[in-house]
This record gives C-alpha cells, sequence and structure tokens, in this order.
C-alpha cells in the first residue's frame, strides 16, 4: 500500500521502491509517530474536524497498533519491507485494524510536518537520555579526582614534562569539558523543543488545526511560527551533531591519553582485562582497545555532521527527499554516543593508577625548574634573568645526569655566584615535588586545597 496511489497508472519499479525506502531506519521512530498522531487526532475531534466518535475510534487503534508493533519488533517479526516508511507501516496497519476510518488520521496534516515532528521528539528523548550519562560520567570523574587530588603526576606540553600537577586535577580538566558538553545538550534542547506539527506540507492547512494544543499536548515549549521553516529546518538535528561531535573529541582526546598512560613507555595506568583485548599472535599483548574505538568512532559522529550540512547546504525550500537523510548518520551517532557513554566510566573506575610511576615521572626531567625560577623572581631578581640562570642550571645538573633537587651546596654556590647568597634547606624546599604543586595554589591550580575547594563546589551539580 502506497499513501499516494491516486495519481499513478503504473507501478513504482521494485528497485526503486527499495531505494526510496526509509522503514529500515525509521522504524527508530515508531513510538514518537504514534505519539504525534495520538495528539493529532486528538486535536482533530476536539475541534470537530472529525467527530470525537471517530478520532476516539482512531486513538484506541493506534494505543493498540502502538503495543502489536513494539512486540513484532522485540521479535523479530516486523516486515520492514512491507511499507514505504514508518509513517505509512502505521497507516496500513491501522487501516488493516480499524478500517477506513483510518483514513481520517491524516486530515490537515502531511508526512513533511510528521517526520519533523517525529525527529523532534526522538531526538528530545535522546538529548535527555544522554545527558542523563554524561551526568553519571562526571560524577565519576569527580569521584576519582577526590580521590586522586594528592597523586602527583607530570602535565605536559608539546608531550614534553612540563610541570607538576596531580592525577585528580588532570581529571578535573575533563569533568569541566564534559560539564560544558551537558550544557550545550541542554542549550540545544530549546531549538529541539518546538513543534513542526499543523505547518502542512508546507503552507499550514485550510483546518482550523489548533498548533498551540499539539504543541502543549507534546510538551514542546512551543509551536514554530512559519510553516515553511517548519517543515524544511534540520539546524536541531545538526546542532544535535555539533554537541556530540565536541563530546566524541573530548572523549577521543580523553582516550588518547589513557593509551599512553597504558603504553609500558609512561607506565602511570594500568586498565582492566574487561576493557582491554588480547592480540590473536603476540601472547603477551593486553590492547586498550576500548579507548582506541572511542577515538576512531569519534571519526563516525563527526562525518555524521559533515554529512548532513553537505547535503542540507543546497536545498531549496521546503521539503526534498533528501532530508529522509537526516537519519541514519544521527541514529548511527546517538548509538555510539550513548554506548561509549555507558562503557567508558567503567574503563576508569576499573583503571589501576600507579602513583609511584606518576610521582618518579613527576620527579625526574626538571618539572621543577619553573619553580626555582619564580623563587629567583621572588627574590627580586628580573623573571627573564632568573630564567637564564635556572636553564644554566639545568644544563649543569643535565650534564651531571642529577636532578636539581640532588645538587650539593657548593655546586649551588658556584651557579649562583654573585646572583644571590644560597639557602640550601630552602632550596630543597621549592624543589620537592609535593611543595611545586602545592604552591601552585591559584584558582582553578592544581593545589592539593584548591582541587578539594573546586571538587566541593561540584558536587552541588549533583544535588539539584
Ligand atoms: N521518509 C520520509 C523522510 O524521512 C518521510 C517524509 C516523506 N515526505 C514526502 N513528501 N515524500 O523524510
Amino acid at each position: 500500500m502506497k499513501l499516494w496511489g491516486g495519481r499513478f497508472e503504473g507501478g513504482i519499479s521494485e528497485k526503486m521502491d527499495r531505494f526510496n525506502a526509509s522503514l529500515p531506519f525509521d522504524i527508530n521512530l515508531l513510538e514518537y509517530d504514534i505519539e504525534g498522531s495520538l495528539a493529532h487526532v486528538k486535536m482533530l475531534g476536539r475541534e470537530a474536524i472529525i467527530s470525537e466518535a471517530e478520532a476516539e475510534k482512531i486513538s484506541l487503534g493506534l494505543k493498540e497498533l502502538k503495543k502489536e508493533l513494539l512486540e513484532e519488533l522485540e521479535q523479530d517479526k516486523l516486515d520492514l519491507t512491507q511499507a514505504e516508511d514508518i509513517h505509512s507501516l502505521v497507516e496500513m496497519r491501522l487501516t488493516e485494524k480499524i478500517g477506513a476510518v483510518a483514513g481520517k488520521l491524516h486530515t490537515g496534516r502531511s508526512r513533511n510536518d510528521q517526520v519533523a515532528l517525529d525527529m523532534r521528539l526522538y531526538l528530545r528523548d535522546q538529548t535527555n537520555d544522554i545527558k542523563a550519562l554524561i551526568k553519571d560520567f562526571m560524577q565519576v570523574l569527580l569521584d576519582l579526582a577526590a580521590e586522586h587530588k594528592a597523586t602527583v603526576m607530570p602535565g605536559y606540553t608539546h608531550l614534553q614534562r612540563a610541570q607538576a600537577l596531580t592525577f585528580g586535577h588532570h581529571l578535573l580538566a575533563y569533568y569541566f569539558k564534559l560539564k560544558r558538553d551537558y550544557e550545550r545538550f541542554e542549550d540545544a534542547e530549546k531549538r529541539i523543543n518546538v513543534s513542526p506539527l499543523g505547518s502542512g506540507a508546507l503552507a499550514g492547512s485550510s483546518f482550523k488545526l489548533d498548533r498551540d494544543f499539539t504543541a502543549e499536548e507534546l510538551g514542546f515549549a512551543k509551536a514554530c511560527e512559519n510553516s515553511l521553516d517548519g517543515v524544511s529546518d534540520r539546524d536541531f538535528v545538526l546542532e544535535f551533531l555539533a554537541v556530540a561531535s565536541n563530546l566524541m573529541l573530548h572523549l577521543s582526546r580523553l582516550s588518547e591519553e589513557i593509551i599512553l598512560w597504558n603504553a609500558a613507555e609512561f607506565s602511570f595506568i594500568e586498565l582492566a582485562d574487561q576493557y582491554t583485548t588480547g592480540s590473536s599472535i603476540m601472547p603477551q599483548k593486553k590492547n586498550p582497545d576500548l579507548a582506541e574505538l572511542v577515538r576512531g568512532k569519534s571519526g563516525r559522529v563527526i562525518g555524521s555532521l559533515n554529512q548532513l550540512m553537505i547535503t542540507i547546504k543546497g536545498l531549496p525550500l521546503a521539503y526534498n527527499k533528501d532530508l529522509q537523510e537526516d537519519k541514519e548518520g544521527l541514529f548511527d551517532s546517538v548509538a555510539t554516543v550513548k554506548l561509549i557513554l555507558e562503557l567508558y566510566p567503567e574503563m576508569l573506575k576499573t583503571m589501576q593508577v600507579n602513583k609511584e610511576k606518576m610521582k618518579k615521572a613527576a620527579e625526574t626531567g626538571f618539572l621543577n625548574a619553573t619553580e626555582l625560577a619564580d623563587y629567583l623572581a621572588a627574590e627580586g631578581i628580573p623573571f627573564r634573568k632568573a630564567h637564564q640562570i635556572v636553564g644554566k642550571a639545568v644544563l649543569y645538573a643535565a650534564e651531571k645526569e642529577k636532578e636539581l633537587d640532588q645538587l650539593k651546596l657548593e655546586e649551588w654556590q658556584s651557579l649562583f655566584a654573585g646572583i644571590i647568597e644560597v639557602d640550601h634547606k630552602k632550596l630543597k624546599e621549592i624543589l620537592a615535588v609535593e611543595a611545586a604543586v602545592n604552591s601552585h595554589a591559584t584558582k582553578g591550580g592544581p593545589a592539593f586545597k584548591e582541587t578539594e575547594r573546586v571538587i566541593a563546589e561540584e558536587r552541588k551539580f549533583f544535588s539539584n
């Protein structure tokens, strides 16, 4: 059955039929399509566009049908070649169920406003699910940060050891990246949560459709103000994909670090068996596949965003069949993001953190050189000059294969000759790695106390 047979004499070619069909993927919209139809038919009855009895009959039929279709779907009994798309399937099956009165459901409606509606209902739900998952993820990061607020590790720039900080501080950086993603999803919701229903094919309707009623019935904040925009707008999908891409970029960067930290060369962490895989040839291998796949799959989500931008860029208003291409990439991205958000925190919770290795790494490689320069500057030596003096000290220590805190009093005396009187005890204090971290007590810095303050502040995010 086609929803548009009247004007046609010949049937559609079988290959064209398959090419044209979207049911194999827009079946994802099943519940939303029926939810939208229920609101529409209720309004048709209230406005006496159809009789109350007809509306009631259609409404009951839709509710039963929903149960049946979901069951068939779950039991893998639903034939996805029996209709062109989800809208056709529902109408076809409703007709089989309640007879010709089913044909009144589509009064004053087009598949163009219907599909735009379905997509918005779907994305509103998904955005809520994803927000909840991000929040759980953030909670795990916050707990881990609290556990490791004093776990000293090297911080890097250019992937070269730069200054000491803590693992807790490092994890908090990701916590805040995810918090912004959460907020971006929350913001995107405002644009998603607008009803296009009643826009018709493109020019509204001659029926007195109460668009505000259906919008409210479906929990939307409002109905869109322009029917042509209502059916042609896919910004809300693009925005969702852009926000999802940004989230994936964050998780990809975290994954890159997890992969590095888990490598023998770093050995900062060890991932649990559950979240690693082996090699078919090298028996010793334990590979960080989860993190690698997240890094890899970020490309897929970004790809879907690009694909849809390219699909939309040259489209005249209003509906064009190209818009059917807004679905597969989106559905794939939603499934990918949700699965990753479920798995990732588990991987983090079960990893072992090698505090000793981290600390050792922070104690070697002159991460305290800036501390020393700051000390000299605080003693009144211009920072530029202090920088140069410490540079020379680092060169000297490197040649002797020593760290700065291993230099003897005489060595300091000759390095600082004519510059400053050497206070060896003070120098040792400054150069100790934990003291260095704790001296960085600026707002948002890695000092243990400051990390503690930030964590306590962020706990509030979860209590409301
Ligand atoms: N399957 C179509 C889509 O996903 C539904 C809308 C069809 N509208 C039309 N005028 N052919 O976009």
